[in-house]
């Protein structure tokens, strides 16, 4: 894969179906915009331009972290894997607390196998490899130099420690990175009903169980660039399939859409103010069961 020259003074690289621009953003720390091959500006940012750690972890830390106060299990689902910055905030906040309540087994939330868990979702093929390629291999060739800076760069922030646990989830299969989300991914009985990692083999019961996740980050582009996420009744059958009883989601935006899927299925949804440009973003929980 070649490095593409720099037509914006960013740096950029040519994958297969995109070009890629990497974007600093306020707090110093980088995001990546999609565009077209060949092009020469940069299409819709992964992140706010005011900072994507910061906005990170203020719309999905804050969520990880209401989830590890209930000592919920830590089953994490990610749409929209990006740079990873999300899986990475979640390993960097799960590493650090140690000291914490460990995950209580309930009628809600079974102990087994799976109580630490990712799945993310992400539609693009070249992202979706890139990572698991960087984090086994910081200087993997198959990675081009500026994303291997640029997952430097996101890693940097969170310590060793982050790295070495999402290294350490792919190869017991409890960290799993699939396609995009769309309907089909609802009801495929292959993709997601299995059980996560090697771990369940000695947890027959989860072998059988549908994994449903105690926090979503519901990072995907925007309605404009992907309206079908953002659809209602894809939104409630999409909650119906992976939100365990107990459940909190967080996204960057706010839409009636998604509003109505969370409280017609007993969510009690924020409007938290936004991040950055953003008037606010959404925070819904369900607690003690559907
Ligand atoms: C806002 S960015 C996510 C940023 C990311 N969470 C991070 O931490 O860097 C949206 C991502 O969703 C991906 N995407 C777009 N449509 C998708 C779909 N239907 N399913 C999964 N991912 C999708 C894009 O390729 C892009 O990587």
């Amino acid at each position: 894969m070649k490095t593409a020259p720099p037509h914006t003074g960013h740096p950029t690289w040519d994958g297969p179906e995109h070009r890629y621009f990497v974007l600093r953003t306020g707090d110093g720390s980088p995001t990546v915009a999609h565009a077209r091959p060949g092009a020469s500006v940069p299409g819709e940012p992964m992140h706010s331009s005011m900072g994507a750690w910061a906005e990170t972890d203020y719309v999905y830390g804050h969520a990880l972290r209401f989830a590890l106060e209930r000592g919920w299990p830590r089953r994490l689902l990610v749409v929209g894997l990006g740079l990873g910055y999300v899986e990475a905030r979640a390993a960097a906040i799960w590493a650090a607390d140690t000291g914490g309540t460990p995950p209580r087994g309930t009628g809600a939330h079974p102990r087994g196998a799976t109580d630490t868990c990712i799945l993310s979702f992400e539609s693009d093929l070249f992202l979706r490899e890139a990572l698991p390629r960087w984090l086994a291999d910081p200087t993997h060739t198959r990675v081009p130099e500026a994303l291997r800076a640029t997952y430097a760069d996101v890693f940097a922030r969170e310590g060793a420690a982050a790295a070495g646990q999402l290294r350490a989830f792919l190869a017991s299969g409890a960290w799993r990175l699939v396609d995009a989300l769309h309907e089909r991914a609802l009801t495929a009985e292959t993709q997601h009903s299995v059980a996560f990692g090697a771990a369940a083999a000695g947890d027959p019961a989860d072998t059988q169980q549908k994994v449903a996740f105690t926090v979503i980050a519901f990072d995907a582009y925007s309605g404009n660039t992907s309206p079908d996420l953002w659809d209602e009744a894809f939104l409630g059958r999409f909650l119906d399939r992976f939100a365990a009883p107990e459940c909190v989601l967080a996204t960057y935006a706010f839409k009636g859409a998604l509003r109505r899927a969370l409280e017609s299925r007993g969510f009690t949804v924020e409007r938290r103010p936004g991040f950055g440009a953003k008037r606010e973003c959404t925070l819904a929980w369900r607690v003690g069961g559907a």
